[in-house]
């Protein structure tokens, strides 16, 4: 029999499932979904008469922790008992099933629950779980009635055995119970790897008894109220006090906690690089070339992030080992990771030790010290049976023995170095899975580095790569969301950049190659972020937002909105008003030829999803027109629309290290009296205004006549601030078809710049023509 059930959503949504059918990964709201699974008609109840079934101990524990939501919100606790004769609930173990695996069989007046051990039935808890309502998540009351779950089958097994999250605790120090809470939200995904990145340039965030300094010192940094990128590094004297770490006994109780939910937490120590928290500590430990005052930094650091251990000190080993010795006995992980990312060899290449070194070990190559480095730090942790990860600038020299490398670089093909040696590898691509960029359009988000990655980046993710060596995929371990947390000052900042970007990663990390479906997905996620949301996690909908694009085609601009969510409507209207559920119907591109205010929304049924976009477009002689750029940009400078604050918002045109040259064609020869040009400083991004701006006119494109300049001062290019600033020609008085910009690029930040040394990027937007 064939019946069809609609399992009522908490949104008042519904999900058609099939009974008697096998639905698969995309039916069952789920995530990550499911291998298999046919679902039947009817319903297994929980009812205080329910009486569960465990083997021993351990699967008592673990079912007390999910009844317990029952007993908190519906008012009832099932019975559970060690072998108990005929059970409405069993949990039965079968050796023979892979470790993750596990089989659900549940009918009207019974359930079993078969996998291999503790992993496997923790995993089908969660499926369960999430099946229940969300309200099971916290404290409110939940009707009795809704305790229930479709009868099925399900067998489920991971794709990788690797599924992490890594957490940068660095550069905002997340308090212990929010870690925990980010740990439940995590294990309810079936991610099983917490990597904690404890050390970097911004703090030193664990207890090490032997060097009471690195928490007395390194765990503090002075307080700076600008955006990360944009604070000055500390000035010796000054008083540090922001931060925070994890005494011995915390690290005890969050891998403990990780443990009892299967999550596995991996220690971060790097190394020989971002580590200006201990150097802070020990300023020994750098190389003696070394002379300036060494702080924990607030920011990004500038030259100061050059400053990394010193590879010609064997103080410097005995002090890692040390550290390591407390770091084995805190985490029982197999791993331990040693970073080994971004290590500047400015101060190698200088100290007499290192050099010292070099010969004494006959190292040729600067590059290769950072090998003799790892490989000695790593020859230790593995000597104390341990394996060793790293971040994939290991491939950059002879690799360690048995390291295992996460790829983040250029899509993570640097790890494939690394696979091709016979390394295992873990891939992390920061153009996909570092959860520090945008989750959607700009303009909504706060503020951050980069482009964007959002829910449908992270979800489409597919790491095996059709060009791949067979061999490559039997190394690689899994994926991992990669959670670095510059811009966050608050748990809930956190939260709202893994959540629920951290769902997607969830199903690309456990469901099967070849299954994806995005608005399957999306019909799940619906129904499993109220389970985090009930839990009092922060999610964002970003997903909700509307994209836009607005191009000159033909003298007008061409309007397209789109929204990674398929299921939504976009409603606009186009004289300024706010939008609404009846304002006209988003379908196709439309253009204007006016000064046009478009607002736009997304909506379902009726109810206002995602924010109000606001394209505010200003008509002025140039809108519309033709722009030829020796960057290859076309359309942004003249389409109407100013960039924001963020020049990675799309409507700014950038230039790096290099003049820039763009000639905006009026169509015909044309009055002007006045050239406004856009720019913008984000000084801790290394974005400046020019040197200088020179406009030319011409009638034929080929002879161009001058008829302003204008020149900014290097204190006024390099201010450290973020800001845009218009560049005015005005009283030109002339008459001309072309008109064309050549801009000098104002050169290296200037020392005692926050990116001092660092190239520049001048970023424009937008021509303005009276
Ligand atoms: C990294 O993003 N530097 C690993
Ligand atoms: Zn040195």
């Amino acid at each position: 029999m064939k019946i069809k059930l609609w399992i009522a959503c908490a949104l008042g949504l519904s999900l058609p499932v099939w009974a008697g059918e096998s639905v698969g990964a995309e039916a069952l709201p789920v995530i990550p979904a499911p291998m298999t699974c046919s679902v039947d008609s009817g319903y297994f109840y929980f009812t205080p008469s329910t009486t569960i079934g465990v083997e021993c101990e351990s699967q008592l524990q673990m079912v007390s922790t999910f009844v317990d939501r029952l007993g908190r919100t519906a008012g009832f606790l099932p019975a559970i008992e060690v072998g108990a004769p005929e059970p409405d609930v069993r949990l039965t173990t079968v050796p023979s099933m892979p470790p993750e695996a596990y089989r659900l069989e549940v009918s009207a007046g019974r359930m079993t629950i078969k996998a291999s051990g503790d992993a496997g039935f923790f995993y089908a808890l969660q499926t369960l779980r999430q099946l229940l309502p969300p309200a099971i998540e916290g404290v409110e009351p939940v009707a009795r009635n809704l305790c229930r779950v479709p009868a099925m089958t399900i067998d489920d097994a991971p794709r990788f055995g690797y599924r992490g999250l890594m957490i940068d605790v660095s550069r905002y120090f997340m308090p212990k119970k929010d870690l925990l809470q980010i740990i439940e939200a995590s294990s309810m995904l079936k991610i099983n790897k917490l990597h904690l990145h404890l050390v970097d340039d911004n703090g030193w965030r664990i207890e090490i008894k032997k060097y009471p300094r690195l928490t007395q010192v390194g765990a503090w940094r002075v307080k700076r109220d600008e955006l990360f990128p944009n604070r000055r590094n500390q000035e010796r004297g000054e008083e540090a006090t922001e931060g925070g770490y994890y005494t011995q006994d915390d690290i005890r109780e969050i891998v403990r906690y990780a443990a009892e939910r299967q999550i596995e937490v991996i220690p971060e120590i790097e190394m020989p690089a971002h580590t200006n928290s201990s150097l802070a500590a020990y300023p020994q430990l750098a190389c003696p070339v070394e002379d300036r005052f060494i702080g924990v930094l607030p920011g990004i650091g500038g030259k100061n992030s050059e400053i990394v251990y010193c590879a010609g000190n064997d103080s410097v080993f005995s002090f890692l080992e040390d550290v390591i010795d407390e770091i084995v006995e805190l985490f029982p992980s197999k791993y331990i990771h040693l970073g080994g990312d971004e290590a500047s060899k400015v101060n190698w290449a200088r100290c007499p030790l290192c050099q010292a070194r070099m010969k004494a070990e006959h190292i040729d190559h600067i590059e290769e010290l950072q090998s003799y480095f790892m490989t000695r730090m790593c020859d230790y942790v593995r000597s104390k049976g341990k394996e060793v990860m790293g971040w994939d600038e290991l491939t950059n020299s002879t690799l360690p023995e048995g390291a295992i490398i996460y790829g983040w670089q250029g899509l993570g093909k640097a790890a494939l170095k690394a696979a091709e040696q016979g390394h295992r590898f873990v891939m992390t691509p920061a153009r996909v899975l570092y959860l520090i960029r945008y989750q959607g359009p700009q303009w909504f988000e706060p503020f951050t580095y980069f482009g964007n990655n959002t829910l449908k980046d992270v979800y489409q993710y597919e790491p095996v790569q059709q060009d791949w060596k067979p061999a490559y995929e039997s190394l690689l371990m899994g994926v991992q969301a990669s959670m670095w947390t510059e811009f966050c000052n608050s748990p809930a900042d956190v939260e709202y950049l893994l959540f629920p970007r951290l769902l997607a990663l969830a199903d690309v990390a456990w469901t099967q190659k070849g299954t994806k479906d995005w608005p399957g997905f999306l019909a799940r996620l619906d129904r499993v972020l109220p389970h985090l949301e009930a839990l009092g996690v922060t999610c964002a909908r970003s997903m909700y937002n509307i994209d836009h694009r607005v191009t000159p085609e033909k003298k007008r601009l061409r309007v397209d909105l789109s929204c990674i969510r398929p299921d939504v409507e976009i409603r606009y209207t186009c004289d300024g008003t706010e939008p609404v559920a009846t304002s006209p119907l988003y379908e196709k591109p439309f253009t204007v030829d006016a000064s046009t205010c478009v607002r736009a929304a997304t909506f379902a049924q009726g109810v206002q999803m995602g924010k109000t976009l606001t394209l505010d477009m200003q008509w002025n002689l140039a809108t519309g027109k033709r722009e030829i750029a020796n960057n290859g940009s076309a359309g942004v400078l003249t389409n109407g629309v100013r960039g924001s604050l963020r020049h990675t918002d799309s409507e700014w045109v950038g230039w790096y290290d290099q003049d820039a040259t763009f000639v905006i064609d009026l169509g015909k020869k044309t009055p002007v009296s006045e050239v406004t040009l856009g720019c913008i400083t984000n000084s801790g991004m290394a974005v400046h205004k020019p040197a200088v701006i020179r406009l030319s006119v011409s009638n034929d494109k080929k002879n161009y006549r001058p008829v302003g300049e204008i020149r900014y001062s290097r204190e006024e290019i390099f201010e450290n601030r973020m800001a845009i600033e218009d560049a005015r020609f005005d009283n030109l008085g002339v008459k001309a078809r072309y008109l064309k910009f050549e801009v000098v690029n104002p050169g290296l930040c200037p020392a005692g710049d926050v990116r001092e040394g660092q190239k520049v990027w001048m970023y424009f937007d937008e021509v303005m023509v009276q």
